[in-house]
């Protein structure tokens, strides 16, 4: 009978804290996801302090779940892996400590897993990997071009100057006073409106394949606050809508520039923000009218977000390139994007 290879992964990098079983790499055998976000929702942003005592209160009850859930018990377990960064500092200490309590009583190695790669990992639960690869990491933190030339070898070749996308819809969802995140609401607004304000799509034609959503950011908060001034109520829809598509051209244009750049066999979409249906859509269209032998994946909708399934497919990669932590793991909130361990 083939080995099974049982990975305890855990995720607790920002608001969600999450646990998950996971079987050979690929097969979710169950993934516990407690989200903080009513808890956040009157500060209009992650507050730090409340985030790290939430995961504290909720990640002994989620191991226990994923474990009951996945049939397992901890003697079934072949290893465990556990985000250790980017992202908040106390929050990556509770499940950098938990991963290690367990792996350290039950004698269990202990996989480091960078967060982003964790992202883009969330795509291995719809087909296979194809290298060369590319990938476009779009979150709350983040906003990636990522070359892959092989498995488990990672490359910068654009990101953000300022914001990151996922950071500013949720900037000017607050002045649309939609509650945080707002990045599904956005998206679902933009479905019923049109691209009328035509904002500026930054960085769009210049030579390099990096991003930046500030200054958007401000031409939309500034085109909202004037019309305040003037007494006048703009159509949240078609606000919406050209944020969006402003957001979507940039990514787009980028993306395809990377793989005309940097010739792949893949391309990846994944992150918070990959949930977003203007994005999927558009690149779905990209991809057949500007590299149609170019295969993509697109992280399951259900997955975009912070979760441990993610953080086990990771895992189990570096697992197998004999990736291994000591028992001094410590949280690295600004953990670099090439150091994808
Ligand atoms: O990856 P993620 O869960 O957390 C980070 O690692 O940052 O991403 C969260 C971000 C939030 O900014 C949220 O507003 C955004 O993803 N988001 C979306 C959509 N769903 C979530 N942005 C645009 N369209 C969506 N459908
Ligand atoms: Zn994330």
């Amino acid at each position: 009978m083939a080995e099974r290879n049982l990975i305890l992964a855990f995720e607790t990098s920002c608001d969600e804290t999450s646990v998950a079983v996971i079987e050979n790499g690929t097969k979710i055998l169950s993934n516990i996801v407690a989200t903080q976000i009513d808890s956040h929702q009157r500060f209009g942003g992650v507050v730090p302090e409340v985030a790290s005592r939430h995961h504290i209160e909720w990640i002994t009850r989620c191991i226990d779940q994923a474990l009951e859930e996945a049939s397992v018990g901890y003697s079934d377990l072949t290893a465990v892996a556990v985000t250790y960064g980017p992202g908040l500092v106390g929050s990556l200490l509770v499940g950098v400590t938990a991963a290690k309590v367990v792996a350290w009583a039950h004698q269990l190695p202990l996989i480091p897993v960078n967060h982003m790669a964790g992202h883009l990992y969330a795509a291995r639960f719809v087909g296979a990997f194809k290298y060369p690869q590319m990938a476009l990491l779009v979150s709350g933190g983040h906003t990636e071009l990522v070359y892959m030339p092989r498995e488990h070898e990672y490359k910068i070749i654009g990101e953000t100057r300022d914001d990151a996308a996922g950071e500013a819809y949720d900037k000017i969802g607050r002045v649309l006073g939609v509650n945080y995140p707002a990045g599904k609401t956005i998206d679902e607004w933009a479905a019923q409106g049109h691209d009328t304000f035509h904002f500026p799509r930054a960085m769009e034609k210049e030579d390099n394949l990096d991003f930046s959503f500030s200054g958007l950011k401000s031409a939309f908060i500034n085109t909202v606050h004037n019309a305040d001034q003037r007494g006048e109520k703009l159509n949240k829809y078609d606000l919406a809508a050209s944020f969006q598509q402003s957001v979507v051209d940039v990514l787009a244009e980028k993306t395809m520039r990377a793989l005309t750049e940097y010739p792949v066999e893949q391309l990846i979409l994944a992150g918070g923000v990959a949930a977003n249906h203007g994005l999927r859509q558009r690149l779905d269209h990209d991809m057949r009218a500007y590299h149609p032998t170019v295969t993509m994946l697109q992280a399951p909708l259900k997955l975009c977000g912070d979760n441990a399934a993610m953080i086990g497919a990771a895992g189990y990669i570096n697992y197998q390139h004999g990736d291994r932590a000591g028992w001094d793991l410590n949280a690295e909130p600004g953990l670099m994007f090439d150091r994808m361990k």
